[in-house]
């Protein structure tokens, strides 16, 4: 069975996490190909929630291997935290992705990014001079203790994980790729310079995973049902206080992690143009209906004259109709909520 993409359409936190975890079931490997713990994926089964950000959310079910691809970038002291309840079986690092340094922390102080040092370390990985690689920590010599306590406890995950995985695609097992971000914040084709450091986008996702074109099937991709968006940068449909206020105290929309508040807006469809156009997705995962619900009638920009919006008013119930219509791509999942059971697959 060739590859699946799971990926973002917008700026980010459009549940990508929760669909990837409904969809991990029947699959064999769940991979990050992209980003490091600037991402922020919640997954919720029952009364368990794990908050994700370096992780692949497929952790939920036993039988699945997490991979962390060639095309992140991890911060040791993320991963330690994180991973301390996963067997080592269960988890798959790339010897190729790049080490996120406290240099590069420090270098992120105020830049209206996560403030992860994402984009110092994809830098250095671009100036290929004095980055560091997952596989060279396991040589001796590191003098920082993190380093050093990494290696001793991941030594065993380290591999080749795009051997790992094109062998496993020969084999006939499933891979899930698991996007971070989303399109609109892809280094390329974002709106820049506002946007992270990593491609989001379904030619990335091959990139990053080392898995060739050919071997993606299917792209899934995961919008939410308003939009939202985190640190500065451009924002057309963003909506006036009050209703997004309104949008964010119903929807949740505060920081995974550092509790920033998103900014709130509406829903953008010549945006998701651009990102269907960029991703090609086979179907769309429409994400927090239970908001638009709460909300009775959302507003949806269906075109630009000059730079403003022009808005139709949807009721939620048509939302996805109204969405697979206008992007021409069919809807076939729905999330009315953030546990397991709140998503469900939809005849398109
Ligand atoms: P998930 O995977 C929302 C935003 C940051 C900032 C810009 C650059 O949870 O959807 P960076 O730290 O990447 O250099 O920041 O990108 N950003 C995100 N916004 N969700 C994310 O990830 C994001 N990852 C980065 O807020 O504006
Ligand atoms: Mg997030």
């Amino acid at each position: 069975m060739p590859a699946v993409a799971v990926l973002g359409m917008q700026w980010g936190d459009e549940g990508k996490g929760k669909i990837v975890d409904f969809l991990a079931r029947d699959f064999d490997y769940v991979v990050r190909f992209n980003g490091g713990d600037n991402a922020g994926h919640a997954v919720k089964v029952g009364g368990r929630r794990v908050g994700l950000r370096i992780v692949p959310a497929g952790v939920l079910h036993p039988h699945v291997t997490n991979v962390i691809a060639a095309g992140t970038v991890v911060n040791p002291q993320t991963l330690l935290d994180e991973a301390e309840d996963i067997p080592l079986d269960r988890l798959a690092i790339s010897d190729r992705a790049h080490v996120v340094l406290p240099r590069h922390l420090e270098a992120d102080r105020g830049r209206g990014t996560m403030g992860r040092g994402i984009g110092p370390a994809y830098a250095d990985k671009a100036l290929r001079f004095h980055a560091v690689r997952v596989g060279d920590l396991l040589r001796p010599g590191h003098k920082l203790a993190v380093l050093r306590k990494f290696a001793r406890r991941f030594r065993e995950c380290v591999c080749d994980t795009t051997a790992l995985l094109n062998d496993a695609l020969d084999r006939g097992k499933r891979v899930l790729l698991e996007g971070a971000q989303g399109a609109l914040l892809d280094v390329d084709h974002g709106t820049y310079p506002y946007v992270t450091a990593s491609s989001t986008v379904a030619g990335g996702a091959c990139a990053g995973a080392g898995i060739p074109p050919r071997r993606l099937g299917r792209v899934i991709g995961v919008v939410k049902s308003y939009m939202t968006r985190v640190g500065p940068g451009p924002f057309p449909t963003e909506a006036p206080a009050r209703e997004a206020d309104a949008l964010r105290k119903t929807g949740l929309e505060f920081g995974e992690w550092a509790g920033r508040l998103r900014r709130c807006g509406w829903l953008d469809l010549v945006a998701l143009k651009h990102a269907v156009m960029l991703n090609a997705p086979d179907e769309l995962a429409l994400t927090k209906l239970d908001v638009a619900r709460a909300m009775k009638r959302v507003r949806v920009c269906v075109e630009y004259r000059g730079a403003r919006p022009v808005y139709d008013e949807v009721g939620a119930d048509d939302l996805p109709t109204f969405v697979a219509k206008r992007a021409k791509v069919p809807v076939t999942i729905l999330s009315f909520g953030a546990d397991r059971r709140d998503t469900m697959q939809r005849g398109s």
